[in-house]
């Protein structure tokens, strides 16, 4: 249907052979691929764990729980991220504090912002790499550790994107991964947690099989005969179909993300001469994963009817993301119609993501900032 998709995943022979060996084990549900998936996932991201889930939004739920984190306290977050980052703190019955992002250039989470919302009930700061492009972990481990507070960070967008010589999902207290479909890797749906803190991976396992203490692996296998249920857990599992499809995206990720860098490169020298559209995250530090394309149209651009324009050449486009404090669900039932995230807001109504995938060439970038070049020589 599209000339140019936003996104698209290539599977090949190796994904196919994997799934099949699982197919013909004889055993589907969590054994050892998901088992391997995680030791080979802590050890490229570089945390002592890696606990494999069934999606980016069960890991950041056990990863709140992991932390303690529940009734009566606050997660300090930003707005301009996926909801699941919000519903996350509240499923615990903890209450998410948005965070204006940095500015037009920059739209991470803002330590600046973050330092006026801490309150006597702030337990935690979420911080989302956004496009995967890594957040100012120095000033924001800085704020956590003059406060006490632990760091989470929503790692969706960034997996391989480094800092300072670290893997994003190392920084923080615990981090966590999605593998849905348009991701940098997929498993279909996925996700994983990583921290360095023993006590949150065995909290994070334990509460993804509905708090019991042995595995059906470990019945099967004959290690355990019964179990018992210590915590009120959950079915949040990966299973050996997925894991098998993650370990082969694993190895093909750095060179995946190369691609996305060579292809952010190519956009930013096309775009950079048409007046209209800026582009956030010239400036950043660290390494990007690269996850997404964002630019920001000018005010007085009708972003409904540029999207329009792209789809009559055959260019799909997204939106990251609806200001979280202006949805339905925070704005009118959850009480947040009374906060206002001007920089959050703004950038809210102008971002326009375009199309980025390994496959994608450099022929399909060029016709993209072609499209968007004629649309602007088209209204002067
Ligand atoms: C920033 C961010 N956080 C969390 C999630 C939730 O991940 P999942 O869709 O795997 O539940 C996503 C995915 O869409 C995301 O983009």
């Amino acid at each position: 249907m599209w000339k140019v998709p936003l996104f698209n995943f290539v599977f090949d022979k190796k994904e196919l052979d994997a799934v099949n060996k699982i197919l013909h084990s004889g055993w589907l549900t969590m054994g050892e691929a998901s088992k391997k998936f995680e030791e080979l996932f802590s050890r490229f991201i570089g945390t002592k764990h890696a606990i494999a889930v069934s999606s980016g939004t069960t890991a950041l739920h056990l990863a709140n729980l992991a932390l303690g984190i529940g009734d009566g306290d606050e997660v300090i977050c930003p707005a301009l991220t996926f909801v699941a980052g919000a519903n996350s703190i509240i499923y615990t019955g903890a209450r998410p504090v948005f965070s204006e992002i940095t500015g037009l250039d920059d739209l991470n989470i803002s330590p600046e912002d973050i330092g006026r919302k801490i309150t006597s009930k702030t337990r935690a700061i979420e911080v989302m790499h956004y496009g995967g492009c890594p957040c100012d972990m120095e000033s924001i481990e800085k704020i956590a550790k003059d406060h006490g507070l632990y760091i989470i960070e929503d790692c969706a967008h960034a997996p391989g994107a480094k800092y300072n010589g670290k893997r994003c999902g190392s920084i923080g207290d615990i981090g966590t991964f999605s593998f849905y479909s348009n991701k940098n890797m997929t498993t279909a749906e996925g996700g994983m947690i990583t921290t360095d803190d023993d006590g949150f991976a065995e909290k994070a396992r334990l509460m993804r099989s509905h708090g019991m203490t042995s595995q059906t692996l470990d019945r099967h296998k004959g290690r355990s005969f019964s179990y018992d249920v210590t915590e009120l857990g959950f079915n949040y599992r990966i299973d050996e179909i997925r894991s098998a499809i993650g370990i082969v995206q694993l190895e093909k990720l750095e060179e995946a993300n190369k691609k996305r860098r060579e292809l952010d490169r190519a956009y930013r020298e096309k775009l950079s001469s048409i007046k209209g559209v800026k582009l956030p995250f010239g400036k950043n530090p660290g390494t990007s994963a690269h996850h997404i394309m964002p630019v920001l149209l000018d005010k007085e651009i009708n972003r409904e009817e540029f999207m329009g324009y792209m789809k009559d050449k055959g260019i799909q486009t997204s939106i990251h993301y609806p200001a979280i404090n202006r949805l339905d669900l925070y704005c009118n039932k959850l009480g947040y119609d009374n906060v206002s995230l001007p920089i959050t807001e703004a950038v809210a109504q102008q971002e326009v993501t375009l199309p980025l995938y390994p496959s994608m060439g450099n022929k399909a970038v060029g016709y993209v900032c072609d499209s968007i070049a004629a649309y602007f020589t088209r209204r002067e």
